[in-house]
């Protein structure tokens, strides 16, 4: 294991996308971001140093943290951000994981640019056998995110002063590029070379503020191998789906002998309020020795239309944990909580809005409102008055969470309120997708953590049938997992980190309206049991 340093500048630089350039928020210079590489236990210390006029911080989403939250890196949970011109040392050991997941600014809306993959490779041995199928000739990072021509800072503030939804992105990007765009001749888009017979490894990487996606390659099939840094057994499909904050392996195979095909990324939202037609985004693979200038490139079937929820299903249907005798599935079979989570949107009153309120998100009707102090900070000086611990462990009064309840009480309350655990606690969360303004899919993303998503429903969670259909053998393990449109999931994990943990949507969207909660989980007794003492370098706020 070795030490691997890293330094992120976090600076403005212009980029021209859909014909039309404006200076972005960057890390080196680079969109999408660098990618970090390091190996299963292995030390990484990225120093951040900020050269922009926004306050900053860093995520390094699905990295278990295990007792080093300090390094977690979302705004007034774990950290104060990196204030403009000074400097903060991330500094974490990666225990237990390999595979691909990603980094991200965890404040505002500067996650829209400033993003980029982690490849975790597994510990080297002789022989080296790194996977747990056939080693691919090459690896390929692709990353998945969103375009707008406007500012995105001004497009969430203007959504959070209507309290209405935000304008959609103007273009999916794959790899930073939209692809080709008509009237806009310089925009190629990203392109893959492969070679005949080879079999590649594809790190997919969702990195878009609001938009499930699907993805697709003309005329081939790819094989789904891990997901958030979690290997699964494999299965081939020709759809990927991939929500915000999640990370998909698949092994594609060049089984053409030549020609150029199209990768395909768009919108996968069943909302029927909600229509978005942001561009889709393609990309290129390219078998060597095919002449670029001679080409149509096959385009194949599209990739599916926004609401093919039934493709969405099968797909995540599909998703089962490895289960190997050297990676097995530790599923918690004993349950110290078992907790109901309604997660949806909600309205409160706006004295300013147009029509008297606005829309805000909540889970069990809380609205979580976010502290001007680190959680962290205050659980572990015991600093008082920063937040509560009593969020509730169940919705407020037993309703028809997806049935027609458009004539309720709507309203949300506000409060920065924790569900605390003691150390090593199995906890269960059903969380419940709620149609009191609409249902809508919602990637839950947990910090901290993986969790085994062990069922899955549409309609509204019954305690007393649903867990009897349970997979408590191999179900997916994963750290973002999406809530059906007017369903429910049922996950569970072990409270095995110390610390003050952020779970929230991954459509930032939502996150900014109030569908949040942070876990705060002890120390427990034993020597390796306590949260590690903050690192002298901390901001304030
Ligand atoms: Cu990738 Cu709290 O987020």
């Amino acid at each position: 294991c070795r030490v691997r340093h890293y330094k992120f500048n976090v600076v403005m630089k212009k980029y021209s996308r859909l014909c039309s350039t404006k200076p972005i928020v960057t890390v080196n210079g680079q969109f999408p971001g660098p990618t970090l590489y390091a190996r299963e236990g292995d030390t990484v210390l990225v120093k951040v140093v900020n050269h922009v006029k926004y306050n900053v911080s860093i995520h390094w989403h699905g990295i278990r943290q295990l007792r080093t939250g300090w390094a977690d890196g979302p705004a007034y949970i774990t950290q104060c951000p990196i204030p403009p011109q000074q400097s903060f040392v991330y500094n974490f050991t990666i225990t237990g994981q390999r595979g691909t997941l990603l980094w991200h600014a965890h404040i505002l809306w500067l996650r829209a640019t400033v993003h980029g993959a982690i490849v975790i490779l597994p510990k080297l041995k002789v022989p080296y056998v790194p996977y747990p199928f056939p080693t691919p000739h090459k690896e390929r990072v692709i990353i998945l995110a969103e375009w707008w021509k406007a500012d995105t800072e001004n497009v969430i503030n203007q959504a959070m002063a209507l309290g209405a939804a935000p304008n959609v992105s103007d273009a999916h990007t794959i790899n930073g590029h939209p692809g080709p765009v008509a009237n806009c001749s310089t925009q190629k888009g990203y392109t893959l070379k492969v070679e005949s017979g080879k079999t590649y490894l594809l790190r997919l990487v969702n990195a878009a503020l609001n938009e499930e996606l699907f993805f697709k390659i003309a005329g081939h099939q790819l094989t789904v191998v891990e997901v958030d840094a979690t290997y699964t057994k494999p299965f081939t499909t020709d759809t990927v789906l991939i929500a915000p904050g999640q990370t998909t392996n698949v092994l594609l195979k060049a089984d053409k002998s030549s020609g150029r095909y199209v990768v395909a990324a768009s919108t996968f939202m069943d909302t029927p309020i909600v229509a978005i037609d942001n561009q889709t985004a393609t990309a290129f693979i390219h078998y060597n020795g095919t002449l670029a200038s001679s080409l149509t490139p096959t385009f194949g079937t599209r990739t599916p239309p926004q609401n093919a929820t039934p493709i969405a299903n099968n797909f995540t249907d599909s998703l089962r944990s490895l289960n190997s005798h050297k990676y097995p599935a530790r599923v918690p079979l004993t349950l110290d909580h078992s907790l109901l989570f309604a997660v949806g949107l909600g309205v409160n009153p706006c004295a300013t809005c147009n029509n008297g309120s606005r829309v805000v998100a909540d889970v069990n009707n809380v609205t979580f409102v976010m502290p001007t102090t680190a959680l962290l900070q205050a659980h572990y000086f015991n600093v008082s008055g920063v937040f509560t611990d009593d969020f509730p462990a169940n919705p407020p009064s037993k309703f028809n969470y997806t049935g027609n309840v458009t004539t309720m009480n709507l309203g949300t309350q506000k409060g920065t309120r924790l569900y605390r655990l003691k150390y090593n606690q199995t906890v269960q969360v059903v969380l419940q997708d709620t149609g009191l303004i609409a249902p809508e899919n919602h990637p839950i993303h947990l910090h901290g953590f993986n969790f085994f998503a062990v069922g899955k429903g549409i309609g509204n969670y019954n305690p007393k049938t649903d867990p009897a259909n349970f997979n408590l053998v191999d179900p997916v393990e994963r750290n973002t997992i999406g809530v059906p449109s007017g369903g429910w999931v049922a996950i569970r994990f072990r409270a095995d980190n110390p610390g003050v943990w952020f779970m929230h949507c991954h459509l930032e969207v939502h996150t900014s309206w109030g569908l949040k909660m942070a876990f705060v989980v002890d120390n427990g007794k034993g020597p390796n049991e306590s949260l590690l003492p903050p690192p002298k370098d901390l901001p304030k706020c």
